[in-house]
């Protein structure tokens, strides 16, 4: 079989062909699917019909298993995430909020690696932002400016005490735990170094940053709601349409997600594992 990467227009996302994943893959392949992680930082691969333990083999390749808060795993399955919507919920799809996986924890996952199971027939696409493009983008002045902040990052918008979660009435499949852990407060630079491209990106999103270290909240969010707005536009995004069996594997440190909805009256699943990851590593002041 041969291997095929083949990219997006843009360069960010693609779709690689002829591997088998249900196995390890060999050394060289493995490092050709770095390579093209590195360089396209979201990859799908259709056509792998695996179940959970070739997702954790596949996951465990890129590293150790991450931590996932707040949403209870599968039976027996710590690291799996069931991403489950029933066809008569109503309550909003898991995710609907742009976001970095988990960017509150000290060390958030590197990647994550999301399995479709049962697709819908309409709707339920993920978006991606590419966020190094958006960094670039940016005035060389914003830029400056971004470079030298540290936003505060927290996962009670969603999970705290008075989170979108704790709040919600209508019934919900997955099983969310809310409360207390998720007060906590992390800082990161805003602008973060990828440990292997080098490349800048910014790391902030609407679901998890709450503030800029330093500023009020008003100072705070006139920055970040320009960010929030501008990392997502148009230009910066990659879709990714679902099929039964396709594995995406997408890099947190350059990307923002989005679950579109569309899909009420039809079953989604989608069972996710992620990569551990370092330290978020910033810029120099001024640099
Ligand atoms: C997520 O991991 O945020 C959900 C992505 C999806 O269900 O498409």
């Amino acid at each position: 079989m041969t291997t095929t990467v083949l990219p997006a227009a843009s360069g960010f996302g693609a779709v690689v062909t002829g591997l088998d994943l249900s196995r390890p893959l060999p050394a060289a392949t493995l490092a050709a699917v770095k390579a093209a992680f590195a360089a396209h930082a979201v990859l799908s691969f259709p056509g792998q019909p695996l179940d959970l333990d070739g997702q954790e083999t596949f996951t465990r390749q890129f590293g150790d298993f991450g931590e996932d808060p707040f949403i209870k795993p599968l039976p027996g399955r710590p690291h799996i995430l069931e991403l489950r919507r029933a066809a008569d919920e109503t309550a909003p799809n898991f995710g609907a909020g742009w976001h970095s996986d988990w960017s509150f924890q000290p060390h958030p996952p590197a990647a994550t690696i999301l399995h479709g199971k049962i697709i819908p027939p309409v709707g339920g696409d993920t978006l991606f932002a590419d966020c190094a493009a958006a960094y670039e983008a940016l005035s060389p002045a914003f830029r400056r400016l971004c470079d030298g902040l540290t936003a505060l990052h927290s996962a009670r918008l969603p999970y705290g005490r008075d989170g979108v979660y704790a709040n919600e009435t209508a019934r919900r499949t997955m099983e969310i735990v809310t409360g207390e852990a998720a007060e906590a407060v992390q800082a990161h630079p805003l602008v973060r170094i990828h440990p292997v491209t080098g490349r800048r990106a910014l790391y902030c999103s609407p679901v998890y940053t709450i503030g800029i270290d330093g500023m009020s909240r008003d100072e705070g969010y006139a920055i970040l709601g320009h960010l929030f707005r501008h990392a997502v536009e148009a230009r910066f995004q990659f879709r990714h349409r679902w099929a039964p069996d396709t594995l995406l594997m997408w890099d947190n440190r350059v990307t923002l997600h989005f679950a579109e909805g569309g899909y009420d009256g039809h079953l989604r699943v989608m069972h996710r594992t992620t990569v551990a990851g370092e330290a978020v590593i910033g810029t120099d002041l001024g640099e």
